[in-house]
């Protein structure tokens, strides 16, 4: 495999580039926000994964300003709010976005679930183009968009380049979903590598429930590493864009440093193995 670093950035279909770690910012409060974000850019991260739900867009912008380091090297991610998904709600999203960070542009916007039926999904979908089309964001995404959510997507997109030109109906860029090796959504992944489109995986850590797992217990000890850089680097090696979240600052340095090592291909296929287990939030099976 091509040799990874923390400046290892992948190319998305829509041509910018994406930064292979995020640093995740949910359930960070927004008075915290600002001084953790500009933690994980001193240790080397490039990427903020945030969301307009976490109530933090503002004071991670903020962070990501105070660290001094120029806009154009920062990828700064955010969300349409689940329970919001239409064309109006979306632009408004898009427009407040810009006001509370002080941005000219988001790096990448995703729709955040698939939720508000198809109408809704492809109304929120099609303020995400007019937002590209306008340049306040760069590249455009999905999360938690299962294959049937993403088929969907793809026949509109197809549909609407057909009749209006090639890009009229957007460029899928990123799909967001839960991924590790207890869910490893083989038939997601595979849509997306299919077609280029990046997976990033969040609660890459399991939300630190897997520390003492017999899986990662004898590779963390192998290799000299804890259990979550063995997790953080399995995402990696998968070719996964992996978003740890953390405000612990030593666990933040922590996560950063899961590129001095390779494990084996034996070692990733017997992470594969990791039993699938639903979690109870799981918007990717919904038939909405
Ligand atoms: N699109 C979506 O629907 C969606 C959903 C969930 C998450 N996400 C994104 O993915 C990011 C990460 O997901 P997540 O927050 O659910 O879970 P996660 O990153 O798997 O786990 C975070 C938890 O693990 C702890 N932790 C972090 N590093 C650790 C380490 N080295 N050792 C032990 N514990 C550690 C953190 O504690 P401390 O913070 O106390 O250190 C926190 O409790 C989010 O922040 C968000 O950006 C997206």
């Amino acid at each position: 495999m091509a040799k990874l670093a923390i400046n290892t950035n992948y190319r998305m279909p829509s041509g910018y580039e994406i930064p292979v770690l995020g640093y995740g910012v949910y359930q960070t409060p927004a008075d915290q926000a600002s001084d953790v974000v500009q933690h994980a850019l001193k240790v080397g991260y490039r990427h903020v994964d945030s969301a307009v739900a976490y109530h933090n867009e503002q004071s991670s912008a903020e962070g990501m300003k105070a660290s001094g380091i120029p806009r154009e090297e920062l990828f700064f991610t955010t969300k349409i709010p689940p329970r919001q998904m239409n064309y109006e709600n979306s632009k408004r999203h898009i427009d407040n976005t810009l006001k509370i960070t002080g941005y000219d542009y988001v790096d990448l916007y995703l729709l955040h679930a698939p939720y508000g039926g198809k109408e809704n999904r492809i109304g929120a979908w099609k303020a995400l183009v007019e937002g590209v089309a306008a340049g306040k964001i760069r590249s455009i995404g999905v999360s938690n968009y299962g294959v049937h959510h993403l088929d969907e997507l793809e026949a509109w997109i197809k549909s609407t380049d057909g009749k209006e030109g090639q890009g009229k109906g957007g460029v899928l860029s990123v799909n967001q979903i839960e991924l590790h090796p207890w869910l490893a959504r083989k038939d997601i992944v595979d849509w997306c590598k299919d077609r280029g489109v990046v997976v990033e995986a969040y609660s890459p850590l399991v939300r630190a429930t897997k520390t003492n797992d017999p899986l990662l217990v004898p590779l963390a000890s192998k290799y000299g590493k804890t259990p979550s850089q063995i997790l953080l680097r399995w995402s990696l090696q998968k070719g996964f864009v992996p978003l740890p979240k953390s405000v612990t600052k030593s666990r933040i340095e922590e996560n950063a440093q899961i590129y001095d090592f390779e494990l084996a291909d034996d070692e990733m296929q017997k992470l594969d193995t990791g039993v699938y287990e639903p979690c109870a939030w799981d918007p990717t099976v919904s038939s909405d």
